[in-house]
């Protein structure tokens, strides 16, 4: 986002008028809506609200800072629009399944519709965490695990959100969050600690953020957790070094929800007042919700411990974001509220994400289903309004989700329907004789079951993430009636299945789909659209294999084919010596990249313009697919490349490009991608980004661990 000159000099020129308290005041964020919040408004003292959910509030707030404090500054006003609005889309992990920008930033926009319709200006997203370890439970809210797919997919969720004109009656302030590194939390334990080497922090953690800062994402949030010792709200490496000094980034960063006066708890900070005065030296340019910045600024200013300096540029910041939002010129929304939420085209859209965003893992021929099946629908997700939307869907208007059940009953299929259980974390086991008997009498069941919302999203990490409650043993039974199984699963997370893969015949993974999660079910399973999703995070075969990502280092003992199960011998003569485990294949259940669709593709082995790049230099490489089945379908193909050899370790394979190509039945289509040196880049011994030469592979296929590679060099 360029920064323009007649904002720059209207922001000196209010900055010139303001008073230390009203300075003070821009940087402090409230929540909710109380009679200390409206003295705040009226003193000056407050900047910004998140969570004023009632629109009428939103404008009372709005008039209030506008028309009776001296310098009437408008507020600026947050939610957590993370996924949709009132129209739920699937959560963010299942959009990143899509790998469709386009579709993508379509339902950014609608988000934005919606949620400007109902007073706000600004949403916390997009969540650009990288995440690898499925016990967290804000996976649930990433892009996934890749730092290429993850930045290019923010990118367009900030333009989404933004578009060319943020202060647009259609669209919102993005926020990328949370800087960074939260997804590598010990253990998969939220807000736990995080240790990342530069290197990985520059090479991993930090792209998507960059990614989000070229597509103009007005403001930043930082996170919660330490990073290497210092937490990540008082960070100077990654908040100013980084963002303000390398980056040069002119947007304004708000503080996580109390991570300032976290610090205390970390042990980093004494008291509040010191937090306060960490945060602001660090470049926290606005506090949320704890008032500590209100309470101390002005005694720590008095005590040299902050600048006037470092307050003005906080104050530039937040001021900066309210102009480019043209807050001062227009503060009130004026548009329909009604008009735009959850009208029909939001919901269609809705519905295309959802398939998209789902994946088929395993297809024993079973799906699409014919007209004339019988259909036993089964599951404590069949028919569960506010748990097939997942987490952050505070918004949601119940009657408004449409479940599977309700879609299957208003289709042309003859269903039966039993729950099996209450909830999915049931253990009573009652109703498994009606869901056995609805079996029985059944073509097809297909049994729609996973987490409810609550066991994913901000602090609902799992130890477990296999299906809870007694929802394997209901597989098991239905199973066992002979009859076909087809698993609709419904996670905020990749959960390990286990026994239940070798149980049913095909498996459709339907993450948390969203408001129109039963009209997208039936669209694929009916064959009215074949899958085209593409896991986006690497699936493990147990909780013990985590952390598991495609783009791992090789080892100095790398597993082989052979590696794997318990090897023969005794003690006295044991195979292996590689790094792999006696007990599970050391490979994913499912890979990066994986998903089935209802045809079959083939793919030609890649052709490159040259075999050799100067290290400024670039190639193309072809590759010819064809659909060789009867159903039209999109194929996600990717291109990989792994550098063979570093002058430090290298990953075994990196993303660096990919297409979603649409193809007819017998269709060939030849893919084209340009790979440029400068997308071989990384950050060498000095910490410097070089391009190195040297020998590479280069895959273009269907998912990380398909395909052979060719050969091409780098040559300074
Ligand atoms: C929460 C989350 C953050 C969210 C903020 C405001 O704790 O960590 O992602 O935007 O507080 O709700």
């Amino acid at each position: 986002m360029t920064t323009t000159f007649p904002i720059e000099e209207k922001i000196n020129t209010l900055l010139r008028q303001m008073t230390l308290n009203e300075k003070i005041g821009q940087m402090n964020q409230l929540s909710g809506t109380n009679e200390y919040n409206e003295e705040m408004i009226r003193k000056g003292a407050v900047g910004s609200f998140l969570n004023v959910s009632d629109v009428d509030d939103a404008k009372r707030y709005q008039k209030l800072a506008v028309e009776e404090t001296r310098l009437g500054i408008p507020l600026v006003m947050a939610r957590d629009v993370i996924h949709g609005f009132k129209t739920l889309f699937p959560i963010p992990l299942a959009q990143s399944c899509s790998w469709n920008e386009g579709l993508i930033e379509e339902g950014c926009h609608i988000a934005a519709k919606e949620a400007k319709a109902h007073g706000y200006h600004w949403t916390f997203a997009p969540m650009i965490d990288i995440s690898r370890d499925p016990r967290w439970g804000r996976i649930a809210e990433s892009l996934g695990e890749d730092p290429l797919l993850c930045g290019r997919l923010g990118a367009a969720m900030v333009r989404g959100f933004q578009g060319d004109d943020p202060a647009a009656d259609d669209r919102l302030a993005a926020c990328a969050k949370h800087l960074v590194g939260y997804g590598a939390a010990e253990g998969g334990r939220d807000y736990n600690t995080t240790i990342i080497p530069e290197r990985s922090m520059r090479d991993t953690y930090l792209p998507p953020f960059k990614a989000s800062v070229d597509a103009g994402a007005l403001t930043m949030m930082s996170a919660f957790n330490e990073i290497n010792d210092i937490p990540a709200s008082a960070n100077h490496f990654t908040l100013k070094q980084i963002l303000r000094d390398e980056w040069k980034y002119d947007g304004m960063v708000v503080s996580d929800w109390g991570s300032v006066t976290e610090m205390i708890s970390h042990g980093f900070a004494q008291d509040e007042k010191e937090s306060a005065k960490e945060a602001i030296n660090a470049g926290i340019d606005m506090e949320m919700v704890t008032g500590s910045y209100v309470k101390h600024a002005k005694e720590l200013l008095a005590e040299g411990a902050i600048s006037m300096e470092t307050i003005d540029n906080a104050v530039r910041n937040v001021l900066r974001l309210k102009f480019r939002l043209n807050l001062f010129e227009n503060p009130y929304f004026t548009g329909d509220t009604e008009e735009v939420t959850l009208c029909q085209s939001h919901l269609d859209a809705a519905r295309k994400a959802a398939r998209e965003s789902m994946v088929l893992l395993k297809n024993n021929y079973m799906l699409p289903l014919k007209a004339e099946n019988t259909v036993a629908l089964i599951g404590p997700l069949t028919h569960a309004k506010e748990d097939q939307v997942g987490c952050w869907s505070m918004d949601l208007v119940s009657e408004s989700s449409v479940t599977v059940k309700e879609a299957f009953e208003s289709s042309a299929f003859s269903t039966t329907f039993a729950a099996g259980l209450d909830s999915p974390r049931s253990t009573e086991t009652k109703g498994f004789a009606k869901a056995i008997a609805n079996a029985h009498n059944a073509d097809i069941a297909v049994m729609i079951v996973g987490e409810d919302a609550i066991l994913s999203g901000e602090s609902h990490s799992r130890a477990f993430i296999d299906l809870p409650g007694k929802q394997t043993q209901l597989i098991e039974a239905v199973a066992a009636t002979g009859t076909k199984v087809v698993l609709v699963v419904m996670a905020g997370r990749p959960l390990t299945l286990g026994s239940v893969l070798d149980k049913v015949d095909a498996i459709l993974y339907a993450w948390h789909p969203g408001t129109m999660a039963g009209p997208a079910v039936l669209d694929l399973l009916s064959g009215i659209e074949s899958p085209s999703g593409r896991l986006t995070v690497s699936f493990p075969h147990t909780v013990g294999q985590i952390p598991v990502y495609y783009s791992r280092k090789n080892t100095g003992r790398p597993p082989r084919e052979e590696d794997r199960g318990i090897p023969a011998g005794t003690p006295l003569n044991p195979e292996g010596f590689a790094s792999y485990y006696l007990d599970v294949d050391f490979r994913a259940q499912f890979p990066f990249g994986f998903g089935l669709t209802y045809s079959t593709v083939t793919y030609s082995t890649p052709s490159l313009s040259t075999n050799s790049i100067s290290t400024t230099g670039s190639l193309t490489a072809f590759c010819e697919i064809t659909n060789t089945g009867d159903t039209p379908i999109h194929e996600v193909v990717q291109l990989y490349v792994r550098d063979l050899v570093g002058t430090v370790t290298r990953p075994i394979k990196e993303l660096k490009d990919f297409k979603r190509v649409a193809l007819a039945p017998g269709e060939t289509a030849t893919v084209k991608f340009t790979l440029t040196a400068d997308q071989l880049a990384f950050h060498n011994r000095d910490m410097q980004r070089v391009v190195e030469s040297g020998e590479f592979h280069l895959w273009i296929a269907p998912h990380s661990e398909a395909g052979d590679p060719v050969s091409f060099t780098v040559k300074t």
